[in-house]
């Protein structure tokens, strides 16, 4: 996708690139031949960064057994895949600071949706041998165009509300009437910060992945969407409005039965993403 207009660029902080340590880290997280040492050391050029990786690795998200104490320890314990998601995410923080009051989420309600649909996303990837860190990057990130869009649907928003009572679905709204919806915009981020095409695709067809022919990683942040929404993450102006793809279900092996369950074993995960509502020091 090309052409965003200028006004939904400028208001998105997330078109800047990668702050350099995290791009560097991420570079030396390439490298097979790179050492925890190195990736560390990139790492504790940024002190603030440094501190919230240092949280998030020693969170329920990562590491439950071993408290880490050194970004040495954590690149070694938590290993390179999940450093590059620890990356992601604690970048993704200052993201998400303007919140997305058009779309009825603050920071925090975005925040912890995002964190929410990474994490299921990833369990769900995990069990059915699909990226699981790419999953929960995708998950984390997937709504990340609302705060672009978030001033245009509120001035918009009975257009929108228009358009879906004429049944279209809530992103062919968006289309129709703002020109981009908040799925394609935050593929654009996500292009911006160098992630995997898999990964951009996965974030932008997110309401909509029966339309992929690789639907893997989209099905799994679609259906996680869904169900964070059921456990109480993520109730916006817009989330009622999604329909739950049955193909998306259907490829990801899950029965209408097992829903339940499922919810069981997630409300569990999910315990400590309200811990994590903040990255800020104390
Ligand atoms: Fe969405
Ligand atoms: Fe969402």
């Amino acid at each position: 996708m090309s052409g965003l207009p200028d006004r939904v660029l400028l208001a998105f902080d997330l078109l800047e690139p990668l702050p350099g340590p995290v791009l560097e880290a991420m570079q030396l997280l390439d490298d097979l031949g790179s050492s925890a040492e190195q990736v560390a050391e990139a790492i504790g050029r940024d002190p603030v960064l440094a501190a919230r990786v240092l949280r998030l690795a020693n969170s329920a998200l990562y590491m439950r057994t071993r408290r880490v104490a050194t970004l040495r320890d954590a690149v070694v314990l938590v290993g390179f895949a999940a450093v590059r998601s620890i990356l992601v995410t604690a970048v993704a923080y200052d993201a998400f600071a303007r919140g997305a009051p058009g779309y009825g989420m603050d920071r925090t309600q975005l925040w912890q949706h995002a964190l929410a649909v990474g994490t299921v996303a990833r369990h769900l990837a995990q069990a059915r041998g699909l990226g699981a860190e790419a999953a929960f990057v995708a998950g984390l990130l997937h709504d990340i165009g609302k705060m672009a869009l978030s001033h245009s649907l509120q001035e918009q928003y009975q257009a929108v509300l228009e358009a879906v009572r004429g049944g279209a679905d809530f992103v062919q709204a968006e289309r129709a009437v703002l020109g981009w919806d908040h799925a394609q915009v935050g593929a654009e981020a996500a292009r911006r910060w160098n992630l995997p095409e898999s990964l951009v695709q996965a974030i932008e067809y997110h309401h909509r992945p029966d339309e992929l022919d690789d639907p893997g990683l989209a099905d799994a942040v679609h259906v996680a969407d869904a169900l964070s929404l059921m456990l109480g993450f993520g109730v916006g102006t817009d989330q009622l409005m999604h329909r739950c793809s049955e193909g998306a279900l259907r490829r990801l092996g899950l029965s209408e039965e097992e829903i339940p369950l499922l919810l069981v074993v997630l409300a569990d995960l999910l315990a400590e993403v309200a811990s994590l509502s903040s990255l800020e020091l104390a």
